[in-house]
């Protein structure tokens, strides 16, 4: 890919990146309330950038709450490997850019393990990502039976390894999300030593890739909530975070928020 066709317009890694993931959750009435509150909530300008991710058939709606406003993107959850054609039940990235999507979450660790997805297909659909103007927010992280194995480092590594080996110098315009699979949505987080330790991995892993990797936002994800996103945001490696079950909620969301701004 040339330089051009994959930048997704993204700034430099100043501000940090707060994105709700609502996963399969939610329903018209559920998604016009949590919008208005978050919109009511942000005031004129949020401090960072934020997002949310609602299921792909609520894309338009959310789209259409969130009107000509600035102050919160939209993502997907998924993006098709494919360009287009027949793959019966797929959203391809053309599609979500059709519908103001500026960012796709990809390898969320439950498609790694609920829809098989390899680092391969991963690696490819941050390819189709990209090529539409999409960032792509790339989820890595390890199993509890890894961490105890010492496996953590090999694992994130080689999650990202096959995302930059695809994507080469375009690497710079992704965002990573470390999302430690033990710690999503059980309550117990990653300690803010322990999340930055595989940030810094990430980081390091990424500057021997591109001589931009300080301008990719690194985002934990795993049981963040208001009470613990401060000390996590303050990791000088954590750029944000990935917020499952906290994004469901407006007051806890619109704290995660603040304290990232
Ligand atoms: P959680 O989910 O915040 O509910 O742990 C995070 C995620 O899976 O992205």
């Amino acid at each position: 890919m040339s330089e051009k066709s994959c930048s997704t317009g993204g700034k430099r890694n100043e501000e940090k990146l707060i994105a709700g993931n609502w996963k399969m959750n939610g329903s018209l009435a559920a998604n016009e309330a949590l919008v208005r509150a978050l919109l009511d909530g942000l005031g004129g300008d949020a401090g960072c950038d934020v997002a949310v991710c609602p299921p792909s058939i609520y894309l338009a709606q959310v789209r259409a709450l969130l009107g000509a406003s600035e102050r919160i993107a939209l993502g997907a959850q998924d993006v098709s490997q494919h360009e287009n054609g027949a793959y019966t039940g797929d959203v391809s990235a053309a599609m979500l850019r059709d519908f103001g999507v500026r960012y796709a979450i990809v390898g969320h660790s439950e498609r790694r393990q609920h829809q098989a997805e390899s680092d391969t297909h991963v690696a490819i659909k941050v390819q189709r990502a990209l090529a539409a103007g999409i960032t792509p927010i790339v989820c890595v992280g390890e199993t509890l039976a890894q961490r105890e194995a010492g496996e953590t480092e090999v694992i994130v590594k080689r999650q990202l390894a096959a995302v930059i080996h695809l994507n080469g110098h375009c690497i710079s315009e992704i965002v990573v999300a470390y999302e430690p699979v033990w710690a999503i949505g059980t309550g117990r987080t990653a300690t803010p030593e322990q999340a930055q330790a595989v940030h810094a991995l990430l980081r390091a892993q990424l500057r021997a890739a591109t001589d931009r990797a300080d301008r990719v936002r690194i985002l934990y994800g795993g049981s963040m909530n208001a009470a613990n996103a401060a000390s996590l945001l303050a990791q000088p490696d954590i750029d944000g975070g990935l917020i499952g079950g906290a994004s469901l909620k407006a007051p806890d969301f619109l704290s995660i928020i603040a304290a990232a701004s």
